[in-house]
This record gives structure tokens, C-alpha cells and sequence, in this order.
């Protein structure tokens, strides 16, 4: 049997990794634990995923295991064995501010569990792939020093030499700057799983996501910022912007392009490889850009509709927080040329989540 092993499986990326390999697999294991709505609260509980996925993917099953509890891990990898061809593990803490909150929740979850997992992979499965969804925020607050400049709507970065606008390789330095408790025990892990495809020779990856995104995503106040501004206007509520004048850009990804780069490697891996997973420089906007955006789109659908503009822009920005990020997927295009690159339009993301919050 090919069996496929998600953790995090009723969040974002982890339930769109079910339905994506689904047919691509004999089975697919979920592991979670709805610990999302520990670290979120109510609203952002992840159970009504889990059901979702228990309902409509036949060959899926379901593990409520904390990805911290070894044996039970143990358990699960010696019974499957060789027969786990994938991991892809996206369970995490995945909010900066929480971290500060508790960080031994946060280490042990992000830097112990990945830790669990791939020990896991190496003693029941070494030929599996491994997949890990890293972040950029590895590159901790280095891209706020790069040559960022202000424009009406957003920042944005040029080159020291050229002047030209430029984008974030993996050559960044991920040394001496400052992270958040968060991007630390990304770091982490992220070593972790570099180290065991270097050291052990095992096929592991880490995809550093710039906003990863898409309907599914039960966007909180601490995570998940477009999910989130798109619930606040759709429903009228109040949005804080945390400082940089709303001009911060951030680059998405909808989360169908990035398992489709999941599945790019899994067919042709290799041990310890590191790429940045944005949706680089279309797919990028700034919290201003992103709000008429919305308006726009409501619009659209309402000529009635009156602009929503029931935001504060506060001074003080999130403690590490990236004023300017898009990610440069030109290592990924160059290893992996029959991947298509980005298929699905910022513009287009944006419609979908509108109509999922519509329709909720
Ligand atoms: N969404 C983004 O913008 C973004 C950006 C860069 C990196 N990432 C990374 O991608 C991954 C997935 O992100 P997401 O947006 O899908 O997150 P998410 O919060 O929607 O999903 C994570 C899931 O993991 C589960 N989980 C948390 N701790 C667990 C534990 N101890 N044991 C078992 N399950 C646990 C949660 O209940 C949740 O359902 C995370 O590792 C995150 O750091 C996300």
C-alpha cells in the first residue's frame, strides 16, 4: 500500500494536502489535534475541517494525535512502515505574538515535533519524502534592511546596485538578526530537516512560505492575514493594521500552486533541499492594495456596496514583523522546470475567499 502521511491535516495547508493527494495515494493519515483553537480561540477551531475531510475523502483517517507525544507516533510509523512513501508535516504554532505568550508551547510544538517526526521517518520510513513547510520568517527581520522604499500604496525593495525592484532568494542569510520566538523555532526545525537529508542521506525539504492561502483557511486575528481582512470586511468588523502605514507587502500563495510544488519534488526529491514559496511579485500586495481590492470585488457583486474602510493603522508594527517580503521562486523553477509556476492570480485567490465568507 502507498500510504501519505499529513499532519496538521484539518488546517489550511494540511486539509487542501488531503484532497490534493487523495487520488494520488492508497491512503492518506491525517494527524490532528484542533490545536488551533487553543492557541485561537473558538472561531478559529479547525474540527468542522476534520469532519469535512472524514465525509468526503474515502480513503482519508483521521489520528487526533499531538505531534509532541512520541509513542504515539511510534505506534502509528512502526504499524504503517515502509509502506509511508510521504510526509508532508504542516502542524505548528504558526503565530509570531503567541509564541512570545508561551514558548515552551511553541518550541515544543515547532522545533520538538518536527524533531519527533523525522526520527519517526528515519527509523520506520528513510526512503519517504519529507516535507516541511518552513516560513519566511527564518530569514527572521533581515529583508527590512534590504534598500526598501515608500510608494503611495506599498513598499518596495531595489537593488543596491541596479535600482531595480528585486525579490528574496535562499541565499538570504538566516543568521544574526531577529526572528520572534516564532521564526526561531522555525529555524529550528527547519535545520533539523535540512540536517537529516544532508546527514542521513534522506529525501527531505524545506518549502519557506511566504502567506500561504486560500478559502479554507480559518484566518484568526494572529494568523492568517488575508483570510482574516477579508472576514473583517465582509462582515463589517473592525481590522487592526499593526504599524508600516499599511504599506507592508506580502506575497500569496494559493495553496493549490504550492501542493502542486509538493508534488513537483516528491516525484523527483533530493536530500536536504531548501526553496522559497511565495507567490512572488504578481501575487503580492500591501494591506492598502489588499482592502480595495476587496471593495472592488464586492462591488462587483453589490453596486450598493460602500467602500469599507473600518481599519486603524496603529504606530508600533508586530515585534519582527517583515515591512517588505516577496519570495523568488527561480530555484524552484530551475530544478523542477515542468512545474508551471504560479497558476492562480492574487485577484482570483481574493474572489474565492469572498465567496467562501459569503456563503458561510
Ligand atoms: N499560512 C501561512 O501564511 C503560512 C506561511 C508560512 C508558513 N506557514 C507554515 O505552514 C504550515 C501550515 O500553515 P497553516 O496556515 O495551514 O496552519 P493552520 O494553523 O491552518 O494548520 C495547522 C494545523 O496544525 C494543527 N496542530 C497544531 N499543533 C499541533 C500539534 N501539536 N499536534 C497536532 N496537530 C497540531 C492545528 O490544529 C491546525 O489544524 C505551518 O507550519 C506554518 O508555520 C504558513
Amino acid at each position: 500500500m502507498n500510504i501519505c502521511i499529513v499532519t496538521g491535516s484539518s488546517g489550511l495547508i494540511g486539509s487542501e494536502s488531503v484532497a490534493f493527494f487523495a487520488d494520488k495515494f492508497d491512503k492518506i493519515i491525517g494527524i490532528d489535534n484542533n490545536m488551533r483553537q487553543v492557541f485561537f480561540g473558538e472561531n478559529a477551531s479547525t474540527e468542522w475541517n476534520t469532519q469535512k475531510l472524514i465525509k468526503e475523502v474515502s480513503n482519508f483517517e483521521h489520528h487526533a494525535i499531538d505531534i509532541r507525544n512520541v509513542d504515539e507516533l511510534e505506534q502509528l510509523f512502526s504499524n504503517y512502515g515502509d509502506e509511508i512513501k510521504l510526509i508532508i508535516h504542516t502542524a505548528a504554532q504558526p503565530s509570531h505574538d503567541w509564541a512570545a505568550r508561551e514558548p515552551l508551547t511553541d518550541f515544543t510544538v515547532n522545533a520538538n515535533g518536527t524533531l519527533n517526526l523525522l526520527e519517526m521517518t528515519r527509523l520506520h520510513a528513510p526512503k519517504a519524502t519529507f516535507i516541511f513547510t518552513s516560513t519566511n520568517k527564518v530569514y527572521g527581520d533581515t529583508p527590512n534592511r534590504l534598500n526598501l522604499v515608500e510608494l503611495e500604496t506599498r513598499y518596495e525593495a531595489l537593488s543596491n546596485l541596479s535600482s531595480r525592484p528585486i525579490e528574496v532568494d535562499e541565499m538570504m542569510s538566516i543568521d544574526h538578526t531577529k526572528h520572534s520566538l516564532f521564526g526561531a523555532s522555525k529555524v529550528a526545525a527547519d535545520v533539523m530537516v535540512q540536517e537529516y537529508g544532508r546527514y542521513f542521506d534522506m529525501n527531505t525539504v524545506c518549502f519557506r512560505g511566504g502567506c500561504l492561502t486560500g478559502p479554507n483557511h480559518a484566518g484568526a486575528e494572529l494568523h492568517g492575514f488575508l483570510a482574516y481582512l477579508i472576514k473583517c470586511i465582509v462582515n463589517g468588523d473592525h481590522y487592526n493594521v499593526f504599524g508600516y502605514k499599511g504599506k507592508q507587502v506580502r506575497d500569496n500563495i494559493h495553496s493549490w500552486d504550492l501542493l502542486n510544488m509538493f508534488w513537483h519534488y516528491h516525484q523527483n526529491p533530493t536530500p536536504g533541499a531548501v526553496y522559497n514559496a511565495g507567490g512572488g511579485r504578481n501575487n503580492s500586495t500591501s494591506i492598502l492594495e489588499a482592502i480595495d481590492l476587496v471593495n472592488k470585488i464586492l462591488k462587483e457583486k453589490d453596486p450598493e456596496h460602500t467602500d469599507w474602510d473600518n481599519y486603524t493603522i496603529t504606530d508600533k508594527n508586530r515585534i519582527g514583523d517583515h515591512q517588505w517580503y516577496i519570495s523568488d521562486l527561480t530555484s524552484f523553477q530551475t530544478d523542477y522546470p515542468e512545474w508551471p509556476g504560479i497558476t492562480i492570480s492574487l485577484e482570483e485567490t481574493v474572489r474565492q475567499m469572498v465567496d467562501f465568507e459569503l456563503n458561510k
